[in-house]
């Protein structure tokens, strides 16, 4: 390996911003082949690096399964309104990673949220058909006509049809329980579809995605790290 800069090794590894890097390096706390090295911009192999004598764990990507609470927006933009990275410790924010695939404002439940592009570029790819199951409350009698017309495939104002999407009645009543999965990622699908058979929507929970599964103790707003193991074999071709 020709070497990374050390600040950069170390930022991706756990120790903060590049700031905070800069100053742990020039504190001499970091040595590379046991020697001590103050230089932010020296290249190193990871492998070769210790900070207080204790041997760094490298990292390049991080992979975060988030359940996302309503009120903050799936985005990485600053603004107004709080974002899920908002939500992330600083030393995970140090990785810039951003979601994969959006969640309405008023969605919540699982979120990926990670800093490989490939990857998220992977899941999202509509080819994949990368499966997504939601858990929704619906204004309005569910009924088994609603579960045929979803299996069908439906218009929502697209050049074509969904495609087939399974509908599981869990409590058909004035307000219904239902558990939907999809296979495409459009724009708003799940109200979408429900409003093609002239329902509302009320409460919305994607509950899998892939092989990741909403850990049901896993509080809204808050988080764990998971590896790319984890995450692997969630996509199947066409
Ligand atoms: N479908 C929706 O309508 N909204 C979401 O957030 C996700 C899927």
């Amino acid at each position: 390996m020709a070497g990374l800069r050390l600040d950069k090794i170390l930022s991706k590894s756990g120790f903060g911003s590049r700031k905070d890097v800069k100053k742990l390096i020039l504190g001499g706390r970091v040595s590379v082949n046991g020697k001590a090295v103050t230089d932010s911009s020296f290249k190193a192999n990871p492998e070769d690096i210790f900070v207080d004598g204790n041997k760094i764990s490298y990292r390049e990507f991080i992979y975060v399964l988030m359940n996302k609470p309503q009120g903050v927006i799936s985005s990485t933009e600053k603004g107004r309104t709080k974002t899920v990275i908002d939500l992330l410790d600083d030393d995970l924010k140090s990785y810039s990673p951003f979601p994969v695939g959006r969640l309405d404002i008023d969605t919540e439940g699982l979120l990926l949220i990670t800093n490989d592009g490939p990857l998220a570029h992977n899941l999202l790819a509509p080819k994949k058909h990368v499966d997504k199951t939601y858990y929704a409350k619906i204004k309005g009698v569910v009924t088994d006509i609603d579960v045929q017309k979803f299996n069908e495939g439906l218009d929502i104002g697209e050049d074509k049809p969904t495609l087939p999407a399974t509908l599981k009645i869990l409590e058909s009543g004035e307000t219904s329980e239902i558990e939907v999965t999809i296979c495409e990622g459009k724009f708003h699908q799940v109200k979408r579809m429900f409003h093609a058979v002239g329902k509302e929507v009320v409460f919305l929970k994607r509950i899998k995605m892939g092989n990741l599964t909403l850990p049901p103790d896993l509080e809204t707003g808050d988080y764990i790290e998971i590896s790319i193991d984890d995450i692997q074999n969630a996509q199947k071709e066409d």
